[in-house]
C-alpha cells in the first residue's frame, strides 16, 4: 500500500481521540460510546490521581460513573478529584492508602461503600516503575515493585471482591504491561511483577465468574504524558524517531488506554474475562530490545547502574 493510502487508512494521528499531557482534565471529548454505558456505577481506581489512571477516572466518569481515586499522595488526589468532579458533573472521592498495605484498603473500601453504596468497577492501576539492569538491582529494589503492582494488585482485587463483589458482581481491570513477552532488556522488576498480574487475572477470572466478577487485564504501549513515558525514556525515542518501528508509528495517548479501560469495564464486555488486552499499536512486536541502547537511556535518567 502507497504512503498515501496509509494515511488515508488511518493509522494515523487523525483516528486518535483528544488528549492533554498534563494531569488536567479534556479541554473537550467526544463519546464513542453512549454517555449513560456506566450511569450511576461507582468506579474505585488505584492511581487515578496522575498520569492513565487520572484519564481513566475522567473517562468513566464522562460516562456517568462516580469514582474513588486512591493512592498514596493525598493533596496531589484531592487536586485530581476537584478537577475531575468539575470536568464531568459526577463525584469524585479522594482517598489515601498504600496498595501494600491491606489495612489501608480495607479502610477506604469502607468509605467508598459508605460514602456511595456500591463498588461496580475496580482498576488496578497503582504501580512503580524505573530502568535498572538486574545485576544492579537491589533485592529490596525488586521487592519494591513486585509489592506496588504484584501484591497491590491482590490486595485491592481481595479486599474488594469480599466487602462488594463477592455478593453483587461487577468488574476488575488490571493495568499490567507487555515487558515479558520478549524479556525487555532493564525492566526484569516491573515486567515479572506484569505477567503475574496476567497470570492473576485468569485465575481470578476462573475462581470468581461464578459469582458475576468479570477479571481482565489491559497491557498498555508506550503513553505520552505519563510519568511511565518520561522515566522509561519515551522522550527520547519520539525525539529519535524510534516510533517509526511501531506498527502504527506513534506512541499512544491516555485517552485510548481509558477507552479500552471503558470496554473491559463495561457491559460492552458483558461475555469477556480472562482477558489480556494489548493496546500499543502493534509496539512490543516490532520494537527494539537492544541492551546497549536501552543502557543509554537509562543512564541519561540516572537510573541506578
Ligand atoms: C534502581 C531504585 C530506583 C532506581 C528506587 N530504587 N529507585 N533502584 N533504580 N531508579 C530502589 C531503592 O534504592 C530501594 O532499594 C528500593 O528501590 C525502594 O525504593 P524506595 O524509594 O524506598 O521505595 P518507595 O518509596 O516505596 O517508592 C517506590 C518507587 C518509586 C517505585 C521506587 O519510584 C515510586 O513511588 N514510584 C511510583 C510512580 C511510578 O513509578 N510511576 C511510573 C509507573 S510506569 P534499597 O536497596 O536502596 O533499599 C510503569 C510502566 C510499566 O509502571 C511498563 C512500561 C512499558
Ligand atoms: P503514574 O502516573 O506514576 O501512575 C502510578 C500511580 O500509582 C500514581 O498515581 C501513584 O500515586 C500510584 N502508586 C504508586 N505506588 C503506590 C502505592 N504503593 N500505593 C498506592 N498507589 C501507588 O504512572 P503511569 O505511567 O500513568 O502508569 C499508570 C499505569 O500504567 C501503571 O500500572 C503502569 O505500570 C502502566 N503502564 C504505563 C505505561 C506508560 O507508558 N506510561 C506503559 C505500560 C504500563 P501516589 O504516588 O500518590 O501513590
Amino acid at each position: 500500500m502507497a504512503e498515501n493510502q496509509l494515511q488515508e487508512a488511518g493509522n494515523g494521528d487523525q483516528m486518535m481521540p483528544e488528549d492533554v499531557e498534563t494531569d488536567d482534565c479534556l479541554a473537550s471529548y467526544t463519546h464513542l460510546y453512549s454517555p449513560d454505558l456506566l450511569k450511576d456505577n461507582v468506579a474505585f481506581v488505584t492511581g487515578g490521581g496522575s498520569g492513565i489512571g487520572f484519564r481513566i477516572a475522567e473517562v468513566l466518569m464522562r460516562h456517568g460513573c462516580d469514582t474513588v481515586i486512591a493512592s498514596r499522595n493525598q493533596e496531589r488526589l484531592s487536586e485530581a478529584a476537584k478537577k475531575l468532579s468539575a470536568a464531568t458533573g459526577r463525584h469524585c472521592l479522594a482517598l489515601s492508602l498504600d496498595v501494600r498495605q491491606p489495612e489501608t484498603i480495607t479502610a477506604a473500601v469502607e468509605e467508598t461503600l459508605k460514602e456511595f453504596g456500591r463498588i461496580d468497577i475496580l482498576v488496578n492501576n497503582a504501580a512503580g516503575n524505573f530502568l535498572c539492569p538486574a545485576s544492579s538491582l537491589s533485592f529490596n529494589a525488586f521487592k519494591t515493585v513486585m509489592e506496588i503492582d504484584t501484591l497491590g494488585t491482590f490486595n485491592t482485587s481481595k479486599v474488594v471482591y469480599e466487602k462488594w463483589l463477592k455478593d453483587h458482581g461487577g468488574s476488575v481491570v488490571n493495568i499490567s504491561a507487555t515487558l515479558s513477552y520478549r524479556g525487555q532488556a532493564l525492566q526484569v522488576h516491573a515486567g515479572s511483577a506484569k505477567a503475574a498480574i496476567d497470570a492473576m487475572t485468569r485465575h481470578l477470572a476462573v475462581e470468581w465468574g461464578p459469582s458475576g466478577v468479570r477479571v481482565n487485564s489491559l497491557a498498555p504501549g508506550p503513553i505520552s504524558g505519563t510519568e511511565g513515558y518520561r522515566r522509561l525514556g519515551g522522550v527520547s525515542a519520539q525525539s529519535s524517531g524510534a516510533f517509526q518501528s511501531i506498527p502504527l508509528q506513534r506512541a499512544g495517548n491516555k485517552t485510548e488506554i481509558a477507552h479500552g479501560v471503558l470496554y473491559l469495564a463495561s457491559r460492552a464486555a458483558s461475555y469477556v474475562t480472562g482477558a489480556s488486552l494489548v493496546v500499543d499499536g502493534g509496539s512490543w512486536l516490532t520494537s527494539a530490545n537492544g541492551l546497549p541502547a536501552l543502557l543509554g537511556i537509562a543512564s541519561s535518567h540516572s537510573a541506578k547502574l
